[in-house]
């Protein structure tokens, strides 16, 4: 069966990164792929960071995958950003998966205690100070407002706790209900929502202690649920246990199709040197794989070409010498070589995204 889905570069590293997770994706299921413009480079060709043009063609796939938006070019009143907030608004997109685990790469942490770290962050991707009214401001003051429903926090509530019970059965939620209605609101939602899961364990924190001890010990998260600017800033700081941002991978769940995309952005800075690690968007293919397409089996293989490829080959952010694609054509060469060698990888399975 082809599958088609939407494709939407963006800006800097977001068209090598999206091109290199294509091939693999295209190496694994037939796809019938259009493009769309997202971002500064809608914004360079319509004015426009979303042209709905672009919303009706991922609205007719059955997957969006995107690479990156943003740069220094389109940071005027508008903003490349603001197509990907609007995409995932348009979408109805509120579960944000954003999984991060020891990769065997070498880490500033104690490796004794990352080694064991395998944590998923399921950022609420619909509410809070993103998408709050009102909101503006002149050249003296500005403001934003922070808004949260009890509708939004159960049903992202609901995406953590069911994907806990196909992991280690442990949900830690985040937030700041020392000082914030929101979070109040947040805390006692979440604690009427795992009156429905008595078999998965409900912890709280606050933000600025789980972000003390994430890096301390990793090892004892499982799934991190917590609000959308909190989820935005701890689903980076995991990075540092896989070993790299470019390394993580997310979906984003909703009502129509789901939206897969790196969690970095589109790094100016490495943009057309052709060595962006493209492991996060890969690995968003295998995400996609497995939510969109029902393709379990085919998501353990890539993820396992992936880790395989990782042993020997590597891009700069890990120390490496590997071009982009040179990392890729090492993924597509691992992932032939191991459905070849292993015609049920099921078996071999080491690890779900838990959804
Ligand atoms: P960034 O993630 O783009 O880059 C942070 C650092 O990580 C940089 O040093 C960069 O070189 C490095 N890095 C990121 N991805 C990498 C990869 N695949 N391989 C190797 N190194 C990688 O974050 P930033 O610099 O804060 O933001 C740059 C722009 O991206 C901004 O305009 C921001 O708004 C945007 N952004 C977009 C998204 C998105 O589209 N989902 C996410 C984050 C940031
Ligand atoms: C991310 C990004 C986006 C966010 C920006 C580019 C709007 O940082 O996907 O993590 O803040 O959600
Ligand atoms: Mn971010």
């Amino acid at each position: 069966m082809t599958h088609t889905i939407a494709v939407l570069k963006g800006d800097g590293i977001g068209p090598e990164v999206t091109e290199a997770a294509l091939s693999v994706l295209g190496a694994c299921v037939p796809v019938r792929v259009r493009e769309a413009l997202v971002g500064g480079a809608a914004i360079d060709a319509t004015g426009d960071p979303l042209p709905s043009a672009t919303l009706e063609t991922c609205l007719r796939s059955e997957a969006v995958l995107l690479g990156a938006v943003g740069g220094p070019r389109w940071e005027g009143t508008i903003r490349a950003e603001d197509g990907l907030l609007r995409l995932r608004q348009s979408l109805g997109l509120f579960a944000n998966l954003r999984p991060a685990r020891f990769m065997g790469l070498p880490t500033p942490l104690r490796e004794a205690l990352a080694r064991h770290a395998d944590i998923l962050v399921v950022r609420e991707l619909s509410g809070g100070v993103y998408f709050g009214q009102p909101r503006g401001g002149d050249g003296n003051e500005a403001f934003n407002t922070w808004r949260q429903s009890a509708a939004q926090v159960r049903r992202v509530a609901h995406v953590a706790f069911r994907a806990a019970r196909r992991r280690r059965r442990r949900v830690t939620s985040v937030d700041k209900a020392n000082v914030l209605e929101a979070s109040r609101l947040w805390r006692r939602v979440v604690t009427e929502v795992a009156g429905e899961y008595p078999d998965v364990e409900l912890e709280h924190r606050y933000v600025d202690a789980a972000a003390f001890e994430l890096l301390k010990a990793p090892h004892r998260f499982d799934v991190v649920l917590t609000e959308n600017l909190f989820g935005d800033i701890l689903s980076d700081e995991v990075g540092v246990v896989a070993g790299s941002i470019g390394l993580l991978p997310s979906a984003s769940l909703g009502e129509g199709p789901s939206l897969y995309e790196p969690v970095h952005g589109s790094a100016p800075d490495l943009a057309g040197r052709g060595t962006a690690n493209p492991a996060g968007a890969i690995l968003s293919v295998a995400m996609m794989l497995e939510l969109s397409f029902g393709r379990a089996e085919l998501a353990r293989s890539l993820e396992a070409a992936v880790m395989a490829t990782l042993r020997e080959t590597r891009t700069p952010d890990l120390g490496g010498r590997a071009t982009t694609a040179e990392f890729t054509e090492a993924v597509r060469h691992n992932l032939e070589w191991l459905r070849w060698s292993h015609p049920s990888p099921e078996d071999e399975a080491s690890y779900e995204w838990g959804v």
